[in-house]
């Protein structure tokens, strides 16, 4: 194990892997506008009150429709939704419409709710944090649907290998 200032980052992104954090499928709206992506960066930041953190790539589709909605939905995939992963991941909206491509419907706000996910929850927009190559947006979640209890969630080391639609 190395602890030289050098190593830091490597040593982080090993952490971080090792961890094999789940993945989520964002998606949002703003005006007539839809828009998602993939996303790692994420993490529950308060219990009471609840607060869920999302972290955006600038570059991606998805953070100028989020910079103008008000809220997010956050999808939990299964570990065998690899396809709709990389729809989401891989696909940009900047070229393809990826909503086209998969079964959605409406929820509240008419932001798009997947009907893959496994379960989801959506949330209003409290806060956007400029923190380097991605915004953190940070969400009050009010609504969604619950997983099923023995639910195989996807996971990183399953979606390492997708090559993003937008570099971060
Ligand atoms: C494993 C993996 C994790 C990702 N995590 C994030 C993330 O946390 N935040 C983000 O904004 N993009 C993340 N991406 C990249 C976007 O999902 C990807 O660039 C997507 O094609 C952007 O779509 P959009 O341009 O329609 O928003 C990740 C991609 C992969 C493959």
């Amino acid at each position: 194990m190395s602890d030289s200032i050098g190593a830091a980052d490597t040593s982080c992104e090993a952490v971080i892997a090792a961890a094999d954090f789940p993945v989520f499928v964002v998606t949002t709206r703003a005006g007539a506008e839809t828009s998602g992506c993939l996303v790692g960066f994420t993490a529950q930041v308060s219990i009471y009150p609840l607060r869920f953190l999302v972290g955006l790539s600038k570059r991606n589709h998805t953070h100028g429709v989020a910079a103008r909605a008000e809220r997010l939905n956050v999808h939990l995939l299964g570990s065998d939704r690899l396809a709709l992963a990389t729809l989401f991941g891989s696909e940009t909206g900047d070229e393809v419409d990826k909503f086209a491509r998969c079964a959605w419907h409406p929820g509240p706000d008419g932001l798009p709710v997947l009907d893959e996910a496994a379960g989801w929850f959506g949330g209003a927009i409290l806060e956007r944090h400029d923190f380097g190559d991605h915004t953190a947006v940070l969400l009050a979640p009010d609504t969604g649907a619950a997983p099923p209890a023995d639910v195989s969630t996807l996971r990183f080391h399953m979606v390492e290998h997708l090559e993003p639609g937008h570099d971060a």
